[in-house]
């Protein structure tokens, strides 16, 4: 018995450790310290049948979707697609529009290097990238040639020798967005930007996130449908016929004024500018 048990003990939080996944796909805060769903415009495939709008933000109810030993073979996304089905009136598509700049938001689940609580040399991080589909069919697999790459969102440094003083600084490129970390490792909020090609092809169009952290762990994937406008007019006028605020994105840093690690004049951006 008591191989077995220290066998789950070091077991265990490594695999609870070891996942992530997109919750929004159209979020109004770039580079945000906080979570807060009422900044989420629109979520990825079958956001409610997971519970990512009301649950708790990093828990995932099996929506997380590693690719399994052989990524080739497994399905590139967790559930098929159907547009009318995986999405809902709490859980909406997204409308991008070309050129925009979209945020989309993730849970931590340990796996940045901030020195004030997790050991740098500790973290990995290998390549975060954001596909379109081209077609209208799921492609099979990550190998499929139907993958175009849409932005190579970077990694932020880790590992053995780095600047400690680079590890707490933020803005951060890639899946290390994440401010507010060491207040909860496992469910901290990070954040990503992407920009919408203005060659991309006015219409619906599936996009996908994929995340490798380390290579000895098999990929991440979330998939996700958006209507892509030509402009921001007919994206707006989509939003408001479907009841959605029509706001750009605001960053964070640009609202708020912060000192010493705390913000000055704090005001709810979802108040004063969602519905102001
Ligand atoms: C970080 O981890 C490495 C390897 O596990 C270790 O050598 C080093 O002392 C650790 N650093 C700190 C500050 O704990
Ligand atoms: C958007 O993300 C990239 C990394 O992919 C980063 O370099 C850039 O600074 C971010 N832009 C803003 C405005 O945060």
């Amino acid at each position: 018995m008591r191989p077995l048990i220290l066998f789950l003990a070091l077991a265990l939080p490594a695999l609870a450790a070891a996942h992530s996944w997109i919750v929004c796909t159209d979020y109004l805060e770039n580079n945000g310290w906080y979570w807060d769903e009422a900044k989420c415009r629109a979520w990825p495939r079958s956001a409610a049948r997971h519970d990512m709008r009301f649950g708790k933000f990093g828990n995932s109810r099996g929506f997380t979707h590693r690719l399994d030993n052989h990524p080739e073979e497994t399905a590139l996304c967790k559930h098929p697609r159907n547009d009318d089905t995986e999405y809902t009136d709490f859980t909406p598509m997204a409308a991008y529009y070309l050129g925009q700049k979209v945020v989309l938001t993730h849970p931590t689940n340990n796996h940045v290097a901030d020195v004030r609580c997790t050991n740098s040399t500790n973290v990995i991080d290998t390549e975060n990238l954001i596909f379109v589909v081209d077609g209208d069919e799921d492609p099979c697999c990550i190998d499929s040639d139907k993958l175009i790459v849409v932005e190579d969102m970077g990694i932020s440094p880790f590992g053995r020798n780095i600047d400690p003083v680079i590890t707490t600084t933020y803005p951060k490129p890639g899946f290390q967005n994440a401010p507010k970390y060491c207040e909860d490792e496992g469910n901290a909020m990070g954040t990503y930007n992407f920009t919408i090609p203005m060659d991309m092809k006015p219409g619906r169009h599936t996009f996908v996130w994929k995340w490798i952290r380390s290579p000895r762990v098999n990929p991440f994937t979330t998939c996700w449908e958006a209507d892509v406008f030509a402009t921001k007019v007919q994206r707006d006028a989509h939003y408001a016929a479907t009841g959605q605020t029509t706001v750009d994105l605001w960053d964070f840093y640009q609202i708020n004024t912060i000192v010493d690690g705390e913000i000055v004049d704090p005001i709810d951006p979802v108040d004063q500018i969602i519905s102001g």
